[in-house]
This record gives structure tokens, C-alpha cells and sequence, in this order.
């Protein structure tokens, strides 16, 4: 099919929730995509984190094709191999948590907000969010996230988020009340402007939940399997929580989601209590084993701290070259540069010359490259942005 008749199939045919650019793209290797067309694409945006191995990681691949020819999915009211050494991974990873698999972001965080009510004393059910986070499209995640545009037209939202300032402990400290049974934050806030807190902001909140016995949950969708130099984002900060949420980079390309729960509060979600069908499916967990596999045996975590840095570095001196830029800021290969302007301009002149970027927050310019990028194939791309930047 031509692009345009794949166009037409999709406004004939699909609804248009998404503001969707007019490419087909038809394979993807590592940090590069081609589009039908046959030109080539620099992906520092490669499919907004989730695919980050980069485009179709060969050992990710492998195991999707084994695990299809073996069982591709089977209830969850049995087992499966996949699932527990999947868990076990995690585990090791982390807090020594346990984990429950579902299939995407907004999901994992359904069930942290679950089961944060549900490990609460009778009675509490509040939990504390912050201004500019973002934690999915359900209801419930919508509700979590603190910003009115994604409630807009879908009021009433769930009851019981109350809203503080991101990186201002007093202002969670604030809302705290016998009602509140956590505190629900990203590490470094994504969509809301690769925003960087302090890091005695995160321990200030670990020290309130411990005081007033609530759960600290950290959303490491985005932050989370890689993308900040370290297995999750709040190991850099070292700050330890009792939830923390995975989805997108988990599966190297393939949906899955999960949540990891301190042994004590996993422990509450009992049979009846929560479930999904395709959660933990042996498919997208044998793509997950693979991702951290390759994470590990490429060295990809130094890798992350070292590139990251590198591309920080050269933004910081984009910054100093050009009066609109505000601030480059990041951590790993999640990085910001804030103008003092809406960025769409950028994004779409880049395109044009074959850079893959994103602008969020009107004005943050966001890159989360795949973590295996290599230096030569991001100074590709950074030199894109500079050319695009000077015709600002
Ligand atoms: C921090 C964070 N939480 C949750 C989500 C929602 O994830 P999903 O789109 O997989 O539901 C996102 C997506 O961008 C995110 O960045």
C-alpha cells in the first residue's frame, strides 16, 4: 500500500484520538527508522521511551520469536516460567519487592493506587500527587495526574488526589491529613517538562510517608528499566519507596507494565483483590527477560551515564550560544532544553530534515534516546538540532 492509502484507511477507519504526522514508517533498526518513502530517520524520541533498545533490539526479537513458537499466552490462574523469572529480575533489581504484571503505564499505576488503598488503614484512601506529574489516561491515572487539561470534560474524576508543588516538601506536608495513605510522584517528571528535583525533596518524602505511615510510591514509567543510568530512577537518588510502577522501556518494544511492592504491602493484593488477562502474558515477559539481559550484558547503565552526560554537555553549550534557550537539563538519556517559546516549530523543522524529537510542555524540547545509542549517531542527531535551533 502507498502511504497515502494507509492515510486514508485511518481517517476512514480509525478514530482520531491522535494528532497524527502524515508518515507511514515501515522498519526500524536501533536509533533509525525509514518511512515508506524509503528516507531515513535519526530517532532520539524512539517510540516515546518505549523502545528503548532502539528499534527492534535483535535479542528482544530472538526471544519474541522463541516464545511465540513455544505459548503465547496462558491464564493467570496458572503458571508460567516466563512470569516468575521475570519477577525474580525485578526483584533482584530493586527493593527485593514483589511484582504484578499488567500491560501498560497507566495500568501499573491503577493497581498502586489500589493497593495503596487497599494496604491502608480503614478509612484512609487519599493520596498526595504533584503539580505537572503525569501518570496515564484511565480514570484513575487522569485523576492522579495534576493537571486540569487532563480532566477537562471527564469530570467528575476520582475523588480523594490532592495536589502539591513539585519539588516543595512543605506543600505535601501540607496536605497530609488522617485520611492520606501515600504519596505518588515521578522521579523526574516526564511529559510535565523533564523536570529534575531535589534530591532532599525525595527524601523528604520518604521521611513523611515513614511518619505518618504511608506508602511511598514512585512512578518510574518513563524514568524506570535503564533510562537514568541506573536500574530505576530512585536508585540514583537513593531514595528507597515501597511501590514503584514500570511500563514502557520494560518490554525493549513489546506492552507490558508492572508494579513492585515492598513484600509487606503485596501481600494485600489477594486473590478477588485485582488481576489482568494479559498481564505477565509469556510473551511480553520473555521480551522483558531479554531487555534486561541486554541492559546487563551490554553494559548499558554506564553506557546511559556516559552518553547522557555527553548530550547534556552539548546542550548546555547550545544554551550558552543561543539567548532563547532557558535551560538544558536531564538526567541520562531523559533530557529537556526549555526556550522561551512554544517548541512545535523545532520539532517540525527536524522532522524535515530527519530528526525524531518531541516538545512537551508547549516549551521542553525532550529527548529519550534509545539507551544503546552510540555517540557518533547522537552527535548525528544534536547537529540536526543545532542547524534547526539557529534558524530560531
Ligand atoms: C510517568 C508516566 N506514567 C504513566 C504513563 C502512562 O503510561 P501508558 O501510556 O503506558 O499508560 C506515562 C506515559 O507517558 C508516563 O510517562
Amino acid at each position: 500500500m502507498t502511504s497515502q492509502e494507509i492515510i486514508a484507511l485511518f481517517d476512514k477507519h480509525v478514530i482520531a484520538n491522535y494528532a497524527r504526522i502524515p508518515i507511514v514508517f515501515i522498519r526500524g533498526e536501533g536509533s533509525f527508522l525509514w518511512d515508506a518513502d524509503g528516507k531515513r530517520y535519526i530517532d532520539l524520541f524512539p517510540g516515546w521511551g518505549v523502545d528503548g533498545l532502539g528499534h527492534c533490539p535483535p535479542r528482544v526479537v530472538a526471544a519474541i520469536r522463541e516464545q511465540a513458537g513455544r505459548l503465547l499466552h496462558v491464564a493467570n490462574n496458572y503458571y508460567m516460567e516466563p512470569q516468575g523469572l521475570l519477577a525474580k529480575m525485578l526483584s533482584e533489581r530493586s527493593f527485593g519487592g514483589k511484582c504484578f504484571f499488567c500491560n501498560s503505564g497507566a495500568e501499573a499505576n491503577e493497581a498502586a493506587i489500589k493497593l495503596a488503598r487497599l494496604a491502608a488503614r480503614a478509612g484512609r484512601y487519599k493520596i498526595i500527587t504533584f503539580a505537572n506529574s503525569f501518570h496515564g489516561r484511565t480514570l484513575g491515572a487522569i485523576s492522579a495526574t495534576a493537571q486540569p487539561k487532563y480532566h477537562k470534560g471527564f469530570e467528575p474524576i476520582v475523588p480523594g488526589f490532592l495536589y502539591a508543588d513539585f519539588n516543595d516538601l512543605a506543600s505535601a506536608e501540607a496536605l497530609v491529613d488522617s485520611e492520606t495513605c501515600a504519596v505518588m510522584v515521578e522521579p523526574v517528571q516526564g511529559e510535565g517538562g523533564v523536570n529534575v528535583p531535589d534530591p532532599a525533596f525525595l527524601k523528604g518524602l520518604r521521611d513523611l510517608c515513614d511518619r505518618h505511615g504511608m506508602l511511598l510510591i514512585f512512578d518510574e514509567v518513563q524514568t524506570g528499566c535503564g533510562r537514568l543510568g541506573q536500574w530505576f530512577g530512585y536508585q540514583h537518588f537513593n531514595v528507597q519507596p515501597d511501590i514503584i510502577t514500570l511500563a514502557k522501556a520494560l518490554g525493549g518494544g513489546a506492552a507490558i507494565g508492572a508494579l513492585i511492592a515492598r513484600p509487606e504491602a503485596a501481600a494485600r493484593l489477594v486473590p478477588g483483590t485485582h488481576a489482568s488477562t494479559f498481564g505477565g502474558n509469556p510473551l511480553a515477559c520473555a521480551a522483558a527477560i531479554a531487555t534486561l539481559e541486554t541492559i546487563e550484558q551490554e553494559g548499558l547503565l554506564p553506557h546511559v551515564r556516559r552518553i547522557g552526560e555527553h548530550t547534556l554537555g552539548r546542550l548546555r553549550e547550545l544554551k550558552a550560544r543561543f539567548p532563547f534557550i532557558r535551560d538544558a537539563r536531564g538526567l541520562g538519556v531523559m533530557i529537556g532544553l526549555e526556550l522561551d517559546r512554544p517548541g512545535k516549530g523545532v520539532v517540525e523543522r527536524c522532522l524535515r530534515r530527519g530528526l525524531l524529537i518531541n516538545c512537551t510542555h508547549d516549551t521542553v524540547l525532550r529527548l529519550l534516546p534509545a539507551m544503546n545509542i552510540t555517540r557518533e549517531v547522537m552527535d548525528q542527531g544534536l547537529a540536526i538540532l543545532e542547524q534547526t535551533l539557529a534558524e530560531e
